[in-house]
């Protein structure tokens, strides 16, 4: 059991009060051991904070404490020895508290294994085997939305050693397919010549669809014709269906290229062989029934009820979210299943969700597995007007025309800071995407992400602050004193023995060793900015040490070349893959 949490400190320290929880109060063997970083002001690393809410169950009738601050002490006292607390230097203060300090010989010490083991053996252990993260999904014919980058979290899991299943749920088989497909017959009659250039930019086709789709009623009542039998399964508008998505997936391919994500498309029409199974599952338990025309899930808590199948007949975006649910859960046994979309879905989520517990498909408790998660994302909004982010158009953005200015933009940044760079066009163009992209996927995740930002270029791509172009740069840093020294790091690290004598270096230290708990809290709240936060934390220690403490030269040089070290390693592991540039390591 040690293994599962061996850089766990925080679920180690709770490891160890719950032991002591046990000879304290052997009576209350449901009690939970709570244990905290300290604030700062603090004199501990650690706190233990159950005395005050034990002290509420067992005071009064002859007890043994006379108040929460003796039941902390107990709780201090009745704590195992363990190699990783200094015990002397431990306090209880206040209500209780215990404030807990660790041993620094030990924070050393495992900083230290984790050089020669590798920084996987810092990974948390969740309870899951396997997840299936749903990000990106965007829709055929339209355009990609800045969302549609957000992989973080299928890579803390991936870290987490959990196998993650990455699906792209493109939007395939809507209506809009109808419109669609009339339009690009009306356009191309010979419609197996058409090529992409012919087409051009698919979104304003799928425009010009609408508009003629709103102003012609008889193209509307032909396009609502093409969705059933597309849907039906002629081959003749499965085929220009099939052109059209081609051509998008095209499109958003160059994007996931761009980016580096990787995920595998099973879209909308994947599920369509299994819907009519799925329904009549749910009609079978009596979940559905006929609202005018429809077929519908009532749900406890919705003044709408949700439709599962139109009353034309057709399925629509809770059908095939229900059957891919059914098929993620049974076909491809995941675990816990994960949504990353906007928030303006929340409601959509909630509601499958609901039906899918109704139908005995998920635990009732939210704890237990399988679990569903809708992460869901705010707005992204314009710095002028705090409107939705779009462009003077008013249409979306696109995602591709923020990667290209970011690029652009970076590229001018990279050169005017970096004058006596000697870098090749081809250097400068992939540093230049690096810090670009990583600018608009940063700024992005930092937020806290229900809460929506302000798009601004300037800001992301500022050094100053929370930034991917500050974390770059204190990487760099470290990565030139490193290779300054002229030593060899991997003999270091054998032969030399870290020490954390100084205060900045202790601090420096115990950062570094709250990584596990920190990737662990955001895979389980599935809040990102929480590992940024830890990130950009990171960054400031390792300035603050470096500002007061030589490291080339001093008598502590190779204890600090691996603390540097360390803190590198923990930095490229948060870093995307296209960070390790070589150019953006001096
Ligand atoms: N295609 C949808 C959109 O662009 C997102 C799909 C999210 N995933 C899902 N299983 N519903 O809004």
């Amino acid at each position: 059991a040690n293994q599962e949490c061996s850089g766990n400190l925080k679920r180690q320290l709770e490891k160890l009060f719950d032991a002591s929880l046990r000879s304290t109060v052997p009576d209350k063997p449901r009690v939970k051991p709570v244990v905290t970083t300290s604030p700062l002001d603090r004199s501990g690393d650690y706190q233990c904070n159950n005395a005050m809410g034990l002290w509420s169950m067992i005071k009064g009738k002859d007890s043994q404490f006379n108040g929460p601050p003796a039941v902390g002490e107990a709780l201090l006292n009745n704590l195992p020895t363990s190699e990783m607390v200094d015990s002397i230097s431990c306090s209880v203060t206040g209500p209780g508290f215990v404030n807990v300090v660790l041993s620094t010989k030990w924070m050393a010490k495992s900083i230290a294994n984790m050089l020669i083991d590798g920084i996987d053996t810092w990974a948390p252990a969740p309870p899951v085997k396997r997840a299936l993260v749903d990000f990106s999904s965007p829709n055929i014919a339209k355009e990609m939305h800045i969302n549609c980058h957000r992989c973080t979290l299928a890579r803390m899991l991936e870290f987490s050693k959990v196998e993650v299943l990455r699906r792209n749920h493109v939007g395939d088989w809507g209506t809009q397919f109808g419109m669609l497909i009339e339009y690009l017959f009306e356009k191309f009659p010979d419609t197996d010549s058409v090529t992409e250039t012919a087409i051009g930019d698919l979104q304003s086709f799928y425009k010009e669809s609408k508009k003629k789709f709103d102003d012609d009623p008889d193209f509307k009542e032909k396009a609502q014709k093409a969705v059933v039998r597309l849907q039906g399964g002629d081959p003749i508008y499965r085929k220009a269906w099939a052109k059209i998505c081609e051509i998008s997936r095209t499109e958003f391919s160059k994007v996931y290229q761009r980016l580096q994500v990787e995920l595998e498309e099973k879209g909308e029409s994947f599920y369509n062989p299994y819907i009519a199974n799925v329904i009549g599952e749910l009609d079978s338990k009596g979940l559905t029934e006929e609202s005018e025309g429809a077929r519908v899930i009532f749900l406890q808590g919705f003044k709408i009820p949700l439709i599962v199948v139109k009353s034309d007949g057709g399925f629509n975006y809770a059908s095939t979210d229900l059957t891919a649910l059914w098929y993620r859960l049974n076909e491809e046994k995941a675990e816990w299943i994960i949504y990353v979309t906007d928030s303006s879905q929340k409601q959509h989520f909630d509601m499958f969700f609901k039906a899918a517990r109704n139908a005995g498909w998920l635990p009732d408790s939210d704890n237990t597995h399988p679990r569903v998660d809708h992460v869901d994302f705010g707005l992204v909004v314009n710095g002028e007007d705090r409107k939705r982010f779009r462009t003077r158009a008013s249409d979306v953005v696109r995602l591709v025309d923020l990667l290209d200015e970011a690029k652009t933009r970076s590229k001018t940044a990279l050169i005017e800071r970096g004058k006596d760079k000697e870098w090749t066009p081809e250097e400068l163009d992939q540093t230049a995407e690096a810090v670009g992209y990583g600018a608009v996927k940063y700024a992005d995740l930092k937020s806290n992400r229900t809460t929506g930002y302000t798009f601004d270029f300037d800001a992301m791509l500022s050094d100053k602050g929370n930034t991917a172009v500050y974390l770059l740069y204190a990487h760099a840093r470290i990565c030139s004193i490193i290779r300054k020294s002229g030593k060899d790091i991997d003999e270091l690290k054998k032969t030399v023995e870290l020490v954390l004598d100084h205060p900045e270096e202790r601090a420096l230290g115990l950062h570094l060793l709250r990584f596990a708990e920190t990737v662990e809290e955001a895979c389980t709240t599935l809040f990102p900015n929480v590992l940024c936060l830890y990130l950009y934390s990171l960054s400031e220690r390792f300035t603050s040490f470096y500002s007061i403490h030589q490291v080339i030269g001093s008598p502590e040089e190779a204890s600090r070349l691996l603390l540097c070290e360390a803190t590198a390693i923990v930095m490229r592991k948060c870093f995307p893959p296209s960070w390790n540039h070589p150019c953006l390591q001096d």
